[in-house]
């Protein structure tokens, strides 16, 4: 019998039946037929720590052994608190609170529902789009397809049914572009922030290393550029690290390499390594709003 399965970004009426995994040991899966193939995408870059790692499989065994689940919703636990504190240290300085979900797009809709929050506690409630660059890619969900590059992007189809964003030009800078050849960039960034602003939430981007969009890599000035911007603009900055956190681009995170702290950035894949759906949504203090306001913010997502 054919599989039941439909896989992502494949049509029904033309995919063809999948090879079936049936194991995997370091860089390495096996297929029924016992043929082994290099997982080069990493599993659309989530293994970096490989196929049955045994540090992995013991803790999650531990842990199922223990307790698997407990929501967040007014209770804790202490493994959840551990990773936060963890998350808390190793991420840019400042970056003091951690919210969690299940996947890279659900923790960029959470960051996007705490940059709307965040203007509308200050008092400006017109601050509710975003603004994201070409050639990005920032996931699925209907929020997330709404900041995707428009064009080049798979969410065309559905875009009388999306928000409307604004988007600025993909950076053209290569890596090692010193400041003058990112002027470029950012005079085009600043351009759509001039003419937004007033009604822009969030600046969101995939810092250095834009992913699915093309592997579109660009230099360190760019994202501490961009963040000058935001600063001017009263723009929060989203940093999406969700393909490039956890060493990806040969530091912890891709912020590193600017010592740029966003005011709110995502981690998933890596976070588990793919053995767990799991993504952590970091805030700066000043999420949280002013401290004279009595109305605490909301991000209502459920995160067990
Ligand atoms: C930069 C980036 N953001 C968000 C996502 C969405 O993550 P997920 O597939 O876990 O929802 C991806 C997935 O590839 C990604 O590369």
């Amino acid at each position: 019998m054919q599989s039941p399965i439909w896989h992502p970004y494949a049509h029904l009426k033309t995919q063809t039946p999948a090879p079936k995994v049936s194991g995997g040991q370091g860089a390495c899966f096996t297929l029924e037929t016992d043929e082994q193939l290099l997982d080069a995408t990493c599993s659309w870059w989530c293994m970096i720590h490989g196929y049955g790692h045994p540090r992995l499989i013991q803790a999650i065994r531990d842990q199922a052994g223990e307790l698997c689940h407990v929501m967040l919703g007014g209770l804790s636990h202490e493994p959840a608190d551990r990773l936060a504190r963890e998350l808390v240290r190793i991420t840019p300085a400042g970056l003091n609170h951690v919210f969690y979900s299940d996947s890279g797009s659900v923790g960029m809709e959470v960051a996007m529902k705490m940059a709307v929050q965040y203007h509308r506690l200050q008092g400006k409630p017109h601050k509710h789009r975003m603004l994201a660059l070409m050639k990005a890619y920032h996931g699925d969900t209907a929020g997330c397809m709404a900041v995707c590059d428009p064009e080049e992007g798979m969410h065309g189809l559905f875009s009388g049914y999306l928000p409307q964003h604004h988007f600025a030009p993909a950076p053209t800078a290569a890596f090692e572009a010193d400041k003058a050849d990112v002027d470029h960039d950012l005079q085009a960034l600043r351009a759509v922030l001039e003419r937004h602003h007033h009604e822009i939430a969030a600046l969101l981007m995939e810092p250095l290393l834009q992913a699915a969009g093309g592997l579109n890599m660009t230099s360190p000035h760019y994202v501490k550029g961009a963040r000058q911007l935001c600063d001017e603009f009263d723009v929060l900055l989203i940093f999406d690290e969700v393909a490039t956190g956890f060493g990806r681009t040969g530091k912890m995170f891709a912020a590193d390499h600017a010592k740029v702290t966003p005011d709110i950035m995502v981690l998933s894949k890596g976070l588990t390594g793919g053995y767990l759906g799991h993504a952590a949504t970091l805030a700066v203090c000043r999420i949280k709003g002013r401290e004279s306001q009595k109305q605490r913010p909301f991000v209502g997502f459920s995160a067990g």
